[in-house]
């Protein structure tokens, strides 16, 4: 274990010992006392979708680099990016025509963000640019994708720098179980900016950290699109979790009764062995630009590299000979059956929800069965150190100063994943739930005062 004290390292969190993981194979990884764990988190942040220790996507990788490792697509391309491009809106949905790569989920939402803003532009609609999107997610870290959360605990002290979007609650069991709210205060923005102002709507098509696995009722998905229809503006999704393949479809997009204009994609792409996102544009968008300006220059460094660009080839290439898609589809909807069953008659457990292998469950309060828990019990803290001691990683937020979403869990396997070591993780993750719930129940019981946080 690492501390502040023992590192040059500026950590994330100064409080907080870091494990020092050494090694993985598969959904194992190891630590430097020789302890395994089993990885229900592909990687912690969900990007090592297909396990560690690949060797195909390694000797990719290898060979790329041997070729030629990198140059920059401002003035040059390559054939990785070529094929990479082409591979990749094969498999994206219906009527999507080109794709630009870049190095991060950040940097793809950014870009998705500039390139709506530049179709209305290219279109001769320059008053467009306000983006509205639900209050309760993560975008990642950037300025931009900061203001584009609605989560004032999230942005910290950065709220001087954001610019101002507009946002609406989340139409989860607790604020709006038919999506109808989400779509009134929807709008109630679109009339505060003025909707001929209005550039996009922003969401993740299935949340992944903010609100696990959660996916607005297919109301709100239509009357989204109907709006669209109406006040011109563009629908882009944040498919940097749930593209390529987490909820067992190529994207999830795909799957809602709204499809998006743009998609920002990333960590799968990569597979946790190279950093890569991209940016997948349907024809219409991409009509503008080559009828317009035809400029769309912004861009870093790594954008398009062929050495990223190899690993994600390598990538899809094991996606569509292991069929890894159809696998998580089909598995994970067993999946969640037996997540479900180990977590059931815990009564802090208020729901398991899952697509494919992105699964969640949340937590509330176990004397109501409905509030959320009280922040000083730091369950979902606890949940992650216990599991940890069993030798299972899973990812926990407390997202309740927020006031949108409690405690709860995210587990999403590498799509590699074995049956016997699901059942494991599931096993292990159950007793984790119930050895956590039991200490919950008993600090309850002996400080009854404990109150809930809000409704
Ligand atoms: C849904 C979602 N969007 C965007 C991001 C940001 O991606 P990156 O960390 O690659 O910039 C993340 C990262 O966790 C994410 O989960």
């Amino acid at each position: 274990m690492v501390d502040s004290a023992g590192t040059r390292v500026l950590p994330l969190e100064l409080d907080r010992r870091y494990p020092v993981i050494v090694r993985g194979q598969g959904v194992w990884v190891e630590d430097a006392d020789g302890r395994r764990y089993l990885d229900a988190m592909s990687g912690g942040s969900m990007a090592a979708t297909l396990g560690h220790g690949r060797t195909d996507i390694i000797e990719a990788a290898r060979a790329q680099a041997d070729r030629l490792s990198y140059v920059h697509n401002e003035r040059l391309t390559n054939p990785a990016q070529e094929r990479l491009a082409r591979e990749l809106v094969e498999v994206a949905p219906e009527g999507f025509t080109r794709a630009r790569f870049v190095a991060s989920g950040s940097d793809a939402n950014e870009m998705a963000v500039q390139l709506a803003r530049s179709y209305h532009v290219e279109r001769g609609e320059a008053d467009r640019w306000q983006v509205i999107s639900p209050a309760q997610a993560y975008h990642g870290p950037t300025m931009e994708t900061l203001a584009l959360t609605g989560r004032p605990g999230l942005q910290g002290p950065f709220g001087p720098y954001l610019p101002h979007h507009l946002h609406i609650p989340p139409s989860t069991w607790r604020f709006d179980p038919t999506g109808q709210a989400a779509l009134d205060a929807l709008d109630e923005a679109l009339e505060e900016a003025g909707p001929g102002t209005v550039s996009a709507f922003f969401c993740e098509p299935i949340s992944a950290a903010a609100l696990p696995a959660y996916t607005p009722p297919p109301r709100f998905w239509e009357g989204l699109a109907e709006r669209r229809e109406r006040h011109g503006f563009l629908v882009l999704f944040d498919e940097v979790v749930t593209g390529v393949g987490r909820t067992g479809r190529w994207f999830a997009g795909a799957g809602t009764e709204c499809a998006p204009d743009i998609i920002a994609t990333a960590k799968g792409l990569g597979a946790g062995y190279v950093a890569i996102g991209a940016l997948l544009v349907r024809e219409h968008v991409y009509e503008a630009v080559a009828r317009g300006s035809r400029h769309f220059t912004l861009g870093h460094t790594w954008d398009g590299s062929p050495l990223a660009c190899a690993v994600g080839l390598a990538v899809l290439d094991a996606m569509r000979s292991e069929d890894l898609v159809e696998r998580v589809r089909d598995r994970g909807a067993r999946l969640l059956k037996e997540l479900d069953a180990a977590l059931g008659g815990i009564p802090m457990v208020r729901e398991v929800r899952g697509h494919g292998y992105l699964l969640g469950v949340s937590f509330v309060d176990p004397r109501d069965s409905d509030s959320l828990l009280p922040r000083e019990l730091r369950v979902g803290a606890r949940i992650d150190e216990a599991a940890f001691e069993r030798g299972l990683i899973v990812l926990s937020t407390q997202p309740t100063r927020d006031g949108y979403a409690g405690d709860q869990t995210l587990f999403a396997p590498p799509f590699t994943t074995t049956d016997d070591e699901l059942a494991e993780m599931v096993s292990r993750f159950a007793d984790t739930v119930r050895h956590v719930a039991e200490g919950v129940d008993r600090e309850l019981a002996a400080h009854p005062a404990t109150t809930g946080a809000e409704r």
